[in-house]
């Protein structure tokens, strides 16, 4: 382990661990008095290609970026010709990655990271707008280069289909052999994926999956490329590591020496933050695949099998690729993939749509609305939920059919939760677990099972940055994992996560286990219970840290964290998703009809089902449990009748 000169000189200054200061609620002036740490851009290298600052003037099709409105000329299907037709840039247009660098909750992180090490914010750059990195607009670490509304443009259209394989194969294009040499000669060929290892051909060229096109109008050479069919293309942003960091031989994690690239560029000997790639590097999605015979996933997916990200992120849908073919009509092909990446976030596009011109990102309220359901449908297909009344407990199983861990991806702010509800025979409700206030956005979750991944410090990074030792929800200086009880997916085995790092923390799953049980006591009279699992992406406690830690605005206006907090409540809160919801009735069993309790099935019981008519939990009409009483529990009614007293 490097220990060495910058750290001693820091750790001299730096107070003891605070005690009487609430994890998660510091506020600036409480923080570290070490901090930022004395970073330089030297320690967030990364091998793969470097920036390369535009230099061909009056070449665009040369240039590291080109902006999106190049490639909607002709990959946009208008709205006008048919709203249901598809073409990549209307479902791009609609994505979290499209606006990855004017997403507000990242623009609030990016500064405060800034406060915590400086230079950070250009590794952050590099993943969220990697156009603007690659055009060597990242300098500052910060955003003050961004001076065109371009800049902002995120992970676009010609980042992804610019993007050369880093695995040699005879089925690639020629020209990837040189591509990949002159990296090897430089010394900057990255060995492993991930941290934002890209590798972009330096000539323009459009490559992508198919070998069927028509014509080329593009001016630029289209390249046949499978891999962009294969989740590597997406391994080098969806896996994330700090390279401030290295591991010692007990497993814990320390900073390395300052102003110097980290030692081994092993992303493993580095600490972890998001994992995506790897949890489903080692699942069964990337061993032969899960088929769903329920269609869930896949849109038009000729099997159902699901293998990679692209499976089940880019589904097939019927669309045009472009605006040509749609007119000639000649072009529409029922398995466009869909690129609006459906994820989790429900509610950071609307602030986008609020805070920037519609000219520059394309989103518009129908856009916006298709994709609030289809985020929410894509989130219930993620999980199945199974309740069953063992003696006097409750068992709630949550099964996690994603190709990676549920939740997975960014650390902060996001947690799924098990709200359970428990009524008397009065349907009034008795008891609730895992509340959440939908007006507010306080919770009362300890009472429950909470499922998410919580960053850490440990006494020596405590020690280093004046901060107390225990949760953290800085990204650069959490060096532990306190919590991770997240569900594995499908082929888990603790063997191989321990071998990335991604094993369960502070709880255990059983080899191949990819669901978890909960148990909660039945209340005695409880008749019934009706448990939901959320999902929610920004969690109140985040919002506030990202409002009370960000720098002040030097123009004396709101912070950046201030305006990230009154969009959170302008748009309800990141309200929490409903991924399953269901009633379960316990034990008491009546006979088949007999609304009323009274031992014989007749006039009185009709009049108790449309006494209790619509909507109701654990109400004497709702017969065949299935949240309302309606036609269908008159209908159980006068099957059953016997007419006797
Ligand atoms: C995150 C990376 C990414 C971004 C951003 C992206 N694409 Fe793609 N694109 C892909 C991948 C991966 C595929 C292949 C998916 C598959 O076939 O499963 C693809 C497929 C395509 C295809 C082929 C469609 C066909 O006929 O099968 C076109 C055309 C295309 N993209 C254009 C665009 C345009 C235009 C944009 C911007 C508006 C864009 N892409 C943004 C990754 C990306
Ligand atoms: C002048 C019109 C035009 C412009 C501008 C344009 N494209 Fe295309 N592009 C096409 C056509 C036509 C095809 C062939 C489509 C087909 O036959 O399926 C195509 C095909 C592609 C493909 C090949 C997909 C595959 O695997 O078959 C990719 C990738 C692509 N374009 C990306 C881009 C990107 C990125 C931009 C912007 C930088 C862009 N295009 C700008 C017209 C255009
Ligand atoms: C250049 C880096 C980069 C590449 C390559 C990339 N992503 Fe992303 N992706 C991001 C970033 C950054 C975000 C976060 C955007 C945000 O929340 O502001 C993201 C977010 C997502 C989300 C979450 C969306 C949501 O609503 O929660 C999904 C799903 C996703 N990416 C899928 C993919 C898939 C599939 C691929 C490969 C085809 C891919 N990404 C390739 C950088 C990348
Ligand atoms: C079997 C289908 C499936 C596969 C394969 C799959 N995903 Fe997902 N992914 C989902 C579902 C469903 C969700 C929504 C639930 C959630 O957020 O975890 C999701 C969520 C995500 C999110 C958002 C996480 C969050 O909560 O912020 C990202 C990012 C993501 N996936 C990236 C990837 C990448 C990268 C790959 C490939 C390495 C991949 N996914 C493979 C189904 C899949
Ligand atoms: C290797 C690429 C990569 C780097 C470097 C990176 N990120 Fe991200 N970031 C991602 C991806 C991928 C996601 C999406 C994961 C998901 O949706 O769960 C993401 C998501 C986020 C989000 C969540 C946004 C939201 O709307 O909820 C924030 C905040 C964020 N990153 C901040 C940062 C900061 C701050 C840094 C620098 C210290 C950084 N990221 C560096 C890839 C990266």
């Amino acid at each position: 382990m490097l220990v060495l000169g910058g750290i001693t000189a820091v750790s001299a200054h730096a107070r003891p661990a605070s005690s009487g200061v609430a994890a998660g609620k510091l506020q600036p002036q409480q923080r570290g008095a070490a901090l930022p740490l004395p970073t330089t851009v030297n320690d967030f290298f990364q091998p793969g290609q470097q920036p390369q600052p535009t230099t061909i003037e009056g070449d665009p099709y040369q240039q590291m970026y080109s902006s999106i409105y190049n490639c909607a000329n002709c990959h946009k299907v208008d709205e006008a010709f048919d709203d249901r037709v598809m073409g990549p840039f209307n479902t791009w247009s609609t994505s979290m990655m499209a606006h990855s660098a004017r997403d507000v909750i990242w623009q609030a992180a990016l500064a405060i990271s800034n406060t915590e090490s400086s230079m950070s914010g250009e590794y952050c750059i590099r993943c969220h707008a990697p156009q603007s990195w690659a055009a060597g607009l990242s300098t500052t670490g910060d955003l003050s280069n961004f001076t065109d509304p371009e800049h902002f443009e995120g992970v676009s259209c010609h980042m992804c289909h610019r993007v050369v394989d880093p695995i040699a194969d005879i089925e690639n294009p020629v020209e990837d052999n040189d591509i990949l040499q002159a990296l090897v000669n430089a010394g900057t060929y990255p060995d492993d994926p991930g941290n934002g290892r890209f590798i972009f051909d330096p000539v323009d060229t459009r490559r992508g999956p198919e070998d069927d096109w028509g014509v080329n109008m593009h001016g630029a050479d289209i390249l046949v490329s499978p891999h962009h069919n294969e989740s590597t293309h997406c391994a080098s942003c969806h896996d994330l590591h700090n390279p401030l960091m290295s591991e010692n031989p007990d497993g814990s994690h320390s900073l390395n020496a300052y102003d110097s690239a980290h030692p081994t560029q092993s992303p493993h000997d580095m600490m972890p933050e998001q994992l995506t790639y790897s949890e489903w590097l080692n699942s069964d999605f990337a061993d032969g695949g899960v088929n769903f015979p329920d269609g869930r996933f896949g849109g038009d997916h000729p099997t159902g099998t699901m293998q990679s990200c692209q499976d089940c992120h880019m589904p097939k849908q019927y669309g045009a690729s472009c605006i040509f073919w749609y007119v000639d009509g000649i072009g529409l092909s029922p398995d466009i993939p869909d690129h609006s990446f459906v994820g989790a976030n429900t509610w950071v596009l609307r602030s986008v749509h609020d805070m920037w011109d519609p000219n520059d990102t394309g989103l518009n309220d129908e856009a916006l609305d298709r994709m609030s359901a289809q985020t929410e449908s894509f989130l219930q297909s993620a999980s199945d939920m199974d309740l069953v009344e063992l003696e006097d407990e409750l068992s709630v199983t949550v099964t996690n059919w994603t190709g990676h861990k549920l939740p997975t991806g960014f650390p902060e702010g996001r947690r799924m939760w098990l709200n359970v509800r428990f009524f008397d025979d009065e349907g009034t409700q008795m008891q609730e677990n895992g509340w959440y206030d939908f007006d507010t956005g306080d919770s009362l979750l300890d009472d429950t099972k909470v499922y998410e991944i919580k960053l850490g410090l440990d006494a020596e990074m405590a020690t280093l940055t004046g901060l107390p030792v225990g949760e953290t929800k800085s990204l650069t200086l959490a060096n532990t994992i306190i919590k991770d009880n997240r569900i594995p997916p499908a082929g888990f085995s603790n063997a191989a996560y321990e071998s990335f790092k991604g094993e369960p923390v502070g709880y255990s799953y059983a080899d191949l286990q990819h669901w978890d049980e909960t148990i909660y006591d039945i209340p005695t009279d409880a008749i019934a219970a009706q448990v939901t699992l959320y999902y929610q992406t920004t969690s109140k406690e985040y919002i506030e840290y990202l409002r009370d830690n960000s720098p002040p605005d030097e123009k004396g206006g709101p912070s950046i964290g201030q305006i990230a907090y009154d969009q959170w409540v302008m748009h309800g809160r990141s309200a929490p998703v409903a991924m399953d919801s269901q009633v379960i009735y316990f034990g008491k069993s009546k006979i088949t009809g007999d609304a009323n309790g009274d031992g014989y099935v007749g006039v009185d019981d009709l009049l108790a089902v449309i006494q209790s008519w619509g909507l109701c939990i654990a109400c004497d009409g709702d017969l065949n449990r299935d949240g309302r009483a309606d036609v269908n529990d008159l209908l159980i009614v006068i099957a059953n009748w016997d007419g006797q007293g």
